[in-house]
């Protein structure tokens, strides 16, 4: 069964050599992009799908949230709207009401968020654990994170918890020990929060090697909220990616800029907790890979929206609208290291949204408005 998705005003490929196209169409065959071209030279189809002159992109590509727990924080936000500073305490209020929630509750919580990210435009989401921080509790936040994506992230390393705050070494062995153990079933990436207060150089240079060696990928949550050796260690290590880079020395840029991994900004974070934005333009003119993704997470960023992190990203962080839209799925495609997805060239999966606009600019131009007009997953349309 194939499907020509036709009358295309302006397709956004994701591909450098395709480019943006116009009165373009694409055809879909066994869930993947079969043929991209000019309307009129278009192939025969089973199927035809007309979307009236709008806007075509990639399915976006979110790369980083915590989606698996239970309870909100909304009076933490408030507090810090109040000028209250952000510093990462509150995991440990959402790590009591994760341990003390069903499995049933979590999981119906990670289907609420992962559904909202789809009718704002996201087709492939990463979820991490984080709120579990015991072997039973991360493991399980695993198994329930995997029933909905592939990329899976064991984040026991999210923060000491408090039964472990006089001897956050025994932590650390847990994490690398049983709790690994158990988790890498689970999950295909290990990250760590390298904060001070949370991780430290040494302890996450650990916990990443051990990582390693059970066979999962590395990610790091890197420099958000001070200046430390997360994103030096993310680029010695070799890490898919470093997340957050809000506070990046010259060498953190030249460290990015000179390897392979991508530097994945969460302007959601800043947004929410009241912080200056990464600096996007410094990242992108040093040639470093940039991708942009929501943190979803009850504490510091509690949206699913690649659509609001895109307008945050043109807004506030001076990148192009067409920079921030291949950040939000070429680049978080990178961060994931997969090449199948965030691009529609013939081969990559028929990940695709469809926008109630004329171009990609108005992601940013009309920003809150809900322009995702349709979303085709796997090349069938939702
Ligand atoms: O990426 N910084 C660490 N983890 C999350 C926040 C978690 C929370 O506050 O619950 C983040 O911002
Ligand atoms: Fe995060």
């Amino acid at each position: 069964m194939s499907l020509l998705i036709t009358n295309i005003g302006e397709l956004f490929t994701g591909d450098d050599e395709l480019g943006i196209l116009h009165d373009a169409a694409f055809v879909v065959a066994d869930g993947r992009v079969a043929w991209v071209g000019a309307a009129g030279q278009a192939p025969a189809a089973d199927e035809r799908l007309d979307v009236e002159d709008r806007a075509v992109l990639p399915g976006f590509v979110d790369s980083h949230a915590h989606l698996v727990f239970a309870g909100d924080r909304a009076a933490e936000f408030a507090a810090r709207m109040n000028g209250e500073p952000y510093t990462g305490g509150g995991i440990r209020t959402t790590v009591a009401a994760t341990r003390a929630a069903d499995d049933d509750t979590l999981r119906a919580n990670v289907a609420r968020l992962v559904g909202e990210a789809r009718r704002q435009g996201t087709t492939t989401i990463e979820i991490k654990s984080g709120y579990g921080l015991n072997v039973a509790d991360e493991a399980r936040s695993l198994r329930i994170a995997a029933e909905f994506t592939a990329e899976t992230t064991f984040l026991g390393a999210h923060t000491v918890p408090t039964e472990y705050a006089d001897d956050p070494g025994a932590y650390v062995a847990l994490v690398t020990g049983a709790m690994l153990a158990e988790a890498t079933p689970h999950a295909r990436w290990i990250d760590v929060f390298c904060e001070r207060g949370a991780f430290d150089g040494d302890a996450t240079r650990a916990i990443l090697l051990a990582g390693r060696d059970a066979g999962l990928k590395l990610r790091v949550h890197a420099n958000q909220l001070t200046e430390g050796p997360g994103v030096q260690l993310a680029v010695e290590l070799g890490a898919a990616s470093a997340d957050h880079c809000t506070h990046l020395s010259a060498a953190d840029v030249a460290a990015l800029a000179g390897s392979e991994t991508v530097a994945t900004l969460l302007p959601g974070a800043e947004f929410s907790t009241r912080s200056p934005y990464p600096d996007a333009r410094t990242l992108l003119d040093a040639g470093a890979t940039v991708a942009l993704a929501t943190d979803c997470n009850p504490g510091s960023s509690y949206t699913s929206s690649m659509p609001f992190c895109i307008a945050l990203a043109v807004r506030e962080m001076r990148m192009t609208p067409a920079e921030a839209v291949k950040a939000a799925t070429v680049g978080g495609a990178a961060a994931l290291r997969r090449d199948d997805i965030g691009v529609l060239r013939p081969g990559a999966r028929a990940d695709a949204v469809v926008l109630d606009a004329p171009t990609h600019l108005h992601l940013a131009y009309r920003p809150g408005v809900p322009l995702i007009s349709r979303v085709l997953h796997d090349g069938v349309p939702l």
